[in-house]
């Protein structure tokens, strides 16, 4: 890799700034001062800039407590993004692995490696998303019965040309449902509960296929094990 671009990589500067800290003699290959941008940078080089060590920042899979009043969204909106709560290098290149509303809290994934990103939300792989939904009204007897079997079904959402994957509806409580869903439709839990005259004033995801957010406290975030991120 090219050194401009190494140190683009590795700092928050930019590639053009990169070429003047060179011009001014800031960075070093092995001890050595260099200028020249073009110079080729390989795995066993050790860059400094003003003395500090550099190292390119490998690919990240963290799992995230989102807690309610933080957006998945890249873009800054009135709301700390959930980006923001990871303090990581070039944190800016981490991306939510699919979306979780404002108001929902939960287990979020987020990566640099779009391929994985696209395993664990794609229909295909059938990773179960489970949301704890907590209901306004109680749903149990004949009206469960019936949900259940709609949400199996699939359930025709306003605008949507294809009914819902077929989901998994069990009650924990009367008015405390768990819901497994295959798929990732916009605000597709509130709009599921809406088409069966229900409405959700809590929403909580506790896990996505294998993995769940277990004990860690709202707000917290860690990094995914070895096995954690092969599991998909
Ligand atoms: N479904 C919703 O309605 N909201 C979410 O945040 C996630 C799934």
């Amino acid at each position: 890799m090219r050194l401009d671009r190494f140190l683009a990589e590795t700092t928050e500067l930019t590639r053009s700034l990169a070429k003047k800290a060179l011009h001014r003699g800031e960075v070093s290959i092995d001890g050595e001062i260099v200028k020249n941008p073009a110079l080729q940078v390989d795995e066993a080089s050790r860059v400094t800039w003003n003395d500090e060590p550099l190292a390119l920042v490998g690919l990240r899979y963290l799992m995230l407590h989102k807690p309610s009043g933080v957006e998945c969204t890249a873009r800054r909106t009135l709301y700390p993004r959930a980006i923001d709560l990871i303090e990581l290098p070039k944190g800016e290149r981490l991306q939510t692995v699919g979306r979780l509303d404002v108001d929902t809290t939960g287990l979020v994934l987020l990566t640099d490696d779009g391929q994985w990103s696209h395993r664990v939300t794609s229909p295909k792989h059938r990773f179960g998303k489970v949301y704890r939904v907590t209901l306004a009204e109680p749903l149990e007897g004949e009206a469960l019965e019936w949900a259940a079997a709609a949400f199996a079904e699939g359930v025709r959402l306003d605008g949507e040309e294809k009914p819902t994957r077929p989901a998994e509806l069990s009650m924990r409580e009367p008015t405390v449902a768990e819901l497994t869903l295959f798929e990732g439709k916009y605000h597709q839990v509130k709009r599921m509960f809406a088409a069966i005259g229900h409405h959700v004033v809590a929403l909580h995801r506790a896990s996505i296929g294998p993995l769940a957010l277990g004990d860690l406290p709202a707000g917290e975030w860690r990094e995914l094990t070895a096995d954690e991120i092969a599991a998909f």
